[in-house]
């Protein structure tokens, strides 16, 4: 469901990449459009959505927004569906897993039929923390972000891109409408509603859901989330303090050790190097000249449509058929 947008695209290719059973796939859109996309080199129609034609399918995969996984979910699920669902709807509802398969594929178990897939910023500070975590504890992380317009859907890509024209034609550029202001050339603070103690929605997803996958509920976390006029892949400056001291080398090792994750020690790494890929880039890592060796800063990198998004998403499916919890 989405299978039009920027997510819900990117399911479509990774289910073709890595090979997953699919017998029948069904793309599925607000209208429905003939031949729109692409599925093992067959052009599929794209559907209208409505709760009777999503019925019926063993797994059913929402990136279309809140609203749409709020009214079509819950009667899938009572009807036995797998629901792997991008939205914001259910991630923190109790008994509900946020499963990022590296860090926490412990936490799925065959009752879970619902499958909210974490803000994708979130995933990757996750994917970056989780070997931090486990070899020196964690007692407090401060991140700055740097997320790329398609993080807003095609919408907020397509207005970057506009923005972008113009100022190279030296033309008049189009009003903001996806983003707080012009983006092009800009870069802006502001990622989602402010609430009344000023933190952005997506501030408060990233705490919240990154507390709730690394199974540290009190842990102190602090978010500033900025747009850039990056196309795809999300940025993050992040900084931490462990609750034990450790080296930059014991930790240079244990993110070589970590699934998923690809360390650089040396040099540097750009969206524009990962843009496509599925690794968790993290390199910069270094001491913050602290004399109990507790705080570190570094930077990540990583395609917030797929690692943020669908491969974590088509991931979830592949545990569910590793542990047998689904059958192919
Ligand atoms: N973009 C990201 O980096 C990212 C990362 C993680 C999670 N997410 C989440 O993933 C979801 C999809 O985001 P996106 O960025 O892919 O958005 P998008 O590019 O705007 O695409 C939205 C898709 O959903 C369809 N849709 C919207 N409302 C619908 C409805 N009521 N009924 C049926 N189909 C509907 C659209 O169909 P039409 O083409 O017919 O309008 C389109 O296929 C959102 O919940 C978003 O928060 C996005």
């Amino acid at each position: 469901m989405g299978a039009t947008g920027a997510v819900g695209e990117t399911i479509v290719r990774v289910l073709e990449e890595r090979a997953l059973p699919v017998r029948e796939l069904a793309p599925f859109a607000s209208s429905a459009r003939a031949g729109a996309v692409r599925f093992r080199g067959a052009a599929l129609d794209v559907r209208a959505t409505s709760a009777e034609a999503l019925g019926g399918f063993d797994v059913v995969f929402f990136a279309g927004g809140e609203d749409a996984s709020e009214s079509y979910a819950p009667a899938l699920l009572e009807r036995g569906s797998v629901v792997i669902d991008n939205s914001a709807t259910f991630r923190m509802r109790d008994g509900v897993p946020l499963i990022v398969p590296e860090v926490n594929a412990g936490a799925l178990r065959a009752e879970h039929r619902l499958f909210p897939v974490a803000n994708c910023t979130a995933i990757l500070l996750c994917a970056a923390l989780a070997p931090i975590r486990d070899v020196a504890g964690l007692q407090a992380v401060r991140v700055a972000t740097y997320q790329a317009a398609s993080g807003a859907g095609r919408a907020g890509l397509d207005e970057l891109r506009a923005g972008e024209r113009a100022v190279a034609l030296d033309q008049a550029e189009p009003e903001a409408a996806v983003f707080p202001r012009r983006l092009a050339r800009n870069v802006v603070p502001q990622v989602g509603a402010l609430d009344a103690s000023g933190v952005s929605g997506e501030e408060r997803k990233v705490r919240e859901e990154t507390r709730k996958m690394l199974d540290l509920p009190d842990l102190f976390v602090s978010v500033i989330s900025v747009r850039v006029p990056v196309r795809t892949a999300h940025s993050e400056a992040i900084f931490v303090r462990t609750e034990r001291s450790i080296n930059v080398a014991e930790l240079a090792a244990a993110f070589q050790r970590m699934p998923g994750i690809v360390f650089h020690p040396d040099g540097i790494v750009t969206p524009r190097d990962v843009e496509g890929s599925d690794g968790v880039h993290v390199a910069r890592l270094r001491a913050e000249g602290d004399a109990e060796r507790r705080e570190f800063a570094l930077w990540c990198v990583g395609d917030q449509l797929r690692k943020g998004a669908a491969t974590n998403a088509v991931q979830i499916l592949e545990l569910l058929l590793a542990k047998g919890y689904l059958r192919a």
